[in-house]
């Protein structure tokens, strides 16, 4: 019988604060279920301004009652505010209802125009934005812990050479499951004790690795679901794992994890030996095998 408990692990990030290894995907998801979430026991919450639903976080955080110091609530710069990224926080804080946001994110790193078709800045990148919230970050009080979404290597690389970028990202948040488990970034990312958030850790909304029988045969043989099973594996590889669902009964079962032998974690973790690597997550943004 295979011993489930409710996840309330928590890691270290680079900066000295803690973030709770599962926490729970908000985009799309309404205010009820974000309510059922922090009465399920999550405590980290994962927003962005795109998700259109900042202010249903603050709603559902100030009336489950949980203090403001047990919470740690993440949301993200869209693409469009890299010029004005401390208006953008301003803004989220409003609709968050919040002093300050516990990480805050870069969510791509793209300067675009705004009403333009992804048409990005000739004058403005990414590093331009990051230094803009460093002193943000530096300042103000506004933001906890300073990270970044869906950045590369050669990406991560430019702003650590950066001669004005002394403010390592706690975080990098990308896509991670048994199909595309990045060994080279998860690698890089140790080297520089920048913590992985793995985003669509059940494949995303069509959950297409509830598809390969080695994920469903797994999870029957240790009476689990494949969710439980994928937030484990990825709890396992010491990622902070973020599943999203707008249903209670999955919610709740999505936080209780377990332990998997040690020939199971590695059959998932090799699981694209055979089935190819699988993005699931705008790959146009993304040159094929880029890490
Ligand atoms: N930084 C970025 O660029 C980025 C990109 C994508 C996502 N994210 C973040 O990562 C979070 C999670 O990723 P995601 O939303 O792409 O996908 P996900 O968590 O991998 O999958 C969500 C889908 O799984 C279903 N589901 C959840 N638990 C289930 C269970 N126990 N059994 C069966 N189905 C289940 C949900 O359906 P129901 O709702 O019907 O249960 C939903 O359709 C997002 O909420 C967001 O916060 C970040």
């Amino acid at each position: 019988m295979t011993e489930l408990t409710t996840n309330t692990q928590t890691l270290l990030l680079n900066d000295g604060h803690r973030i709770p290894q599962v926490g729970f995907g908000a985009m799309r998801v309404p205010k009820e279920g974000i309510l059922d979430a922090l009465n399920a026991g999550y405590r980290l919450l994962d927003t962005a301004t795109i998700y259109k639903n900042e202010q249903d976080v603050g709603d559902a955080i100030r009336q489950s009652g949980i203090p403001r110091e047990q919470l740690f609530v993440v949301t993200k710069l869209w693409n469009t505010d890299h010029k004005r990224v401390e208006a953008a926080l301003d803004e989220s804080l409003k609709k968050l209802g919040l002093e300050y946001v516990d990480l805050y994110l870069i969510h791509w790193p793209w300067s675009e125009i705004e009403g333009t078709d992804h048409e990005v800045y000739t004058d403005w990148t990414f590093v331009d934005t990051y230094k803009a919230l460093q002193k943000v970050y530096k300042t103000t009080g506004k933001i906890r812990s300073l990270g970044v979404s869906n950045f590369t290597i050669a990406q991560l690389e430019q702003l650590s050479s950066d001669k004005d970028i002394d403010v390592v990202p706690a975080v990098n948040q990308i896509e991670a499951h048994p199909l595309l488990t990045q060994p080279k970034l998860m690698a890089y990312l140790e080297s520089k004790n920048i913590l992985a958030q793995a985003y669509s850790p059940l494949g995303g909304s069509g959950n297409f690795l509830f598809k390969y029988k080695e994920v469903t045969d797994m999870a029957s043989r240790y009476g689990v679901t494949p969710a439980q099973l994928l937030i484990s594996w990825g709890v396992q590889r010491r990622t902070v794992v973020i599943p999203r669902s707008a249903t209670r009964s999955r919610i709740e079962s999505n936080i209780r994890t377990f332990t998997l032998k040690d020939a199971d974690f590695e059959a998932l973790n090799t699981l694209s030996d055979t089935y190819g690597v699988i993005r699931n997550n705008d790959t146009w943004r993304f040159t094929p095998g880029e890490e």
